[in-house]
C-alpha cells in the first residue's frame, strides 16, 4: 500500500483503498478491468473530484491495454466511465485529455502512452495541491478554528488533498490551527475519513453533526469555512458535498469567511452558472440506513441528491493552483485556468 496516496498502479492493475470500509480497515480493491473501475466509483470506494478523475484515467489505460490498443474500446470505456458521476467535472476532464492523448498518435504503443498520460496526471494533481496548499494557508491566521464539510484529503485526490490540502499546509507551517469537522450525512465521509486522516497527520480536530454547524458559529467558535468543490461554474457557483449551501448561508450570516478550494480542472467555463451543473441523485438507501442500520420507516419517500450549490455571491474567495481568485469570478477563473494551461500543457 502507497504511504499517502489512495490509489496506485501496480504489475498491470489499478489498486485503491476501498474508502467504504474505513475508518476500521484498510481494505484495498484491485482494478483490472475499467467496469472494475466504474464499480469502484459508483459504490464509492474511490471518491472526491479529482481522485474520480485519475482513476477514470487508469480505467482508460487498462481498457487501452485489454484491447491491445484498439481505439473504439477506448472511447467505449470512456463513455462508460463518464456515465458513473454526471456532477464531478474533473471526471470528464481527465478522460477528455486521455482521448486527445489517444488521438495524437504518438510513438509507442497506444497502451503505454495511456498508461504515461494516466501516471501523469496523478503526479500533477499532488503537485497541484501542494500549490493550492499554499496558496490557501495564507487566507488562515495562526491559531484559526476552522469548519470544514466532506473529505477532500488525500483520498480524495492523489495525494495532499484540496480544501483538507489547505488545512494540512497551515499545519505543517506551524500555524496552530484547529478543524471543525462535520460528519456529512448521508455517508459520513466527514467523520469516517476527514476524521481518519486529521488523526493521521496529527492536526487538532473535533467532529460535529453537521446540524451543530450554525450553533458553534454563533457561539464564536468558527473563524473560516473551507470546503472543496466538484464543479465551479464559469461565474463562481460552486457545486460540492450536499450540506455545503447550508454552510456557507450560515457562514455568511455570521459573518464567517467561506473559502472554496478547487484545481482548475473543477472549473467549467461551459457551464454558465450553477443552474447548468447536473446534481447527481443517489440511491434512497442512503438516506434509510446508516451503515446498514435501518433508521427510518420501511416506504418512506425519500430525496437525495448527492451536491448543492452554492452561489457565487456566497464565497469569499476560491482558492486554486494558480492563485486567490476573488470576485468578480469570471475574470479571475477564466485567469485562473489559463495560467495553468500554459504553466502545465493542459494540467498534465
Ligand atoms: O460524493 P463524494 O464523496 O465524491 O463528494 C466529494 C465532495 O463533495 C468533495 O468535497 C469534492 O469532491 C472535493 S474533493 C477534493
Amino acid at each position: 500500500m502507497s504511504a499517502d496516496a489512495p490509489l496506485w498502479w501496480d504489475d498491470g492493475a489499478l489498486f485503491l483503498i476501498d474508502q467504504t470500509a474505513l475508518p476500521h480497515e484498510v481494505r484495498i480493491r484491485r482494478c483490472t478491468s475499467w467496469p472494475d473501475v466504474a464499480d469502484a466509483i459508483l459504490t464509492l470506494q474511490v471518491r472526491g473530484a479529482p481522485a474520480l478523475g485519475v482513476a477514470a484515467a487508469y480505467g482508460l489505460a487498462l481498457a487501452a491495454r485489454q484491447s491491445g490498443g484498439r481505439p473504439d474500446a477506448v472511447r467505449e470505456a470512456a463513455w462508460g466511465l463518464r456515465r458513473t458521476r454526471p456532477t464531478a467535472v474533473n471526471l470528464g476532464w481527465a478522460l477528455d485529455h486521455l482521448l486527445r492523448v489517444m488521438d495524437a498518435r504518438g510513438q509507442g504503443r497506444l497502451e503505454d502512452r495511456m498508461l504515461a498520460a494516466a501516471h501523469a496526471l496523478a503526479r500533477a494533481d499532488v503537485e497541484t495541491n501542494r500549490r493550492m496548499g499554499r496558496h490557501g494557508a495564507r487566507l488562515l491566521r495562526p491559531g484559526a478554528a476552522v469548519l470544514t464539510y466532506c473529505n477532500t484529503g488525500m483520498l480524495a485526490t492523489a495525494g495532499y488533498g484540496t480544501a483538507f490540502g489547505v488545512l494540512r499546509a497551515a499545519h505543517e507551517q506551524g500555524l496552530g490551527i484547529r478543524v471543525v469537522a462535520c460528519e456529512t450525512r448521508p455517508v459520513l465521509q466527514g467523520a469516517r475519513l476527514t476524521a481518519w486522516e486529521l488523526r493521521r497527520y496529527g492536526i487538532p480536530c473535533t467532529l460535529i453533526t453537521d446540524n451543530a454547524a450554525g450553533a458553534l458559529m454563533r457561539a464564536g467558535d468558527i473563524d473560516a469555512v473551507v470546503v472543496g468543490a466538484d464543479r465551479i461554474a464559469a461565474n463562481g457557483d460552486v457545486a460540492n458535498k450536499v450540506g455545503t449551501y447550508t454552510l456557507a448561508v450560515l457562514a455568511d450570516a455570521h459573518r464567517i469567511p467561506f473559502y472554496v478550494a478547487a484545481p482548475t480542472s473543477t472549473i467549467d467555463l461551459n457551464t454558465p452558472d450553477g443552474d447548468g451543473i447536473p446534481i447527481e441523485e443517489r440511491d434512497p438507501e442512503e438516506v434509510i440506513s446508516v451503515r446498514g442500520v435501518r433508521i427510518a420507516p420501511d416506504g418512506v419517500a425519500v430525496r437525495n441528491p448527492a451536491f448543492d450549490v452554492t452561489p457565487h455571491r456566497l464565497v469569499t474567495a476560491i482558492v486554486t493552483e494558480a492563485g486567490v481568485v476573488r470576485a468578480p469570478y469570471p475574470a479571475g477563473l477564466r485567469a485562473a485556468v489559463a495560467a495553468d494551461s500554459t504553466a502545465a500543457g493542459g494540467g498534465a
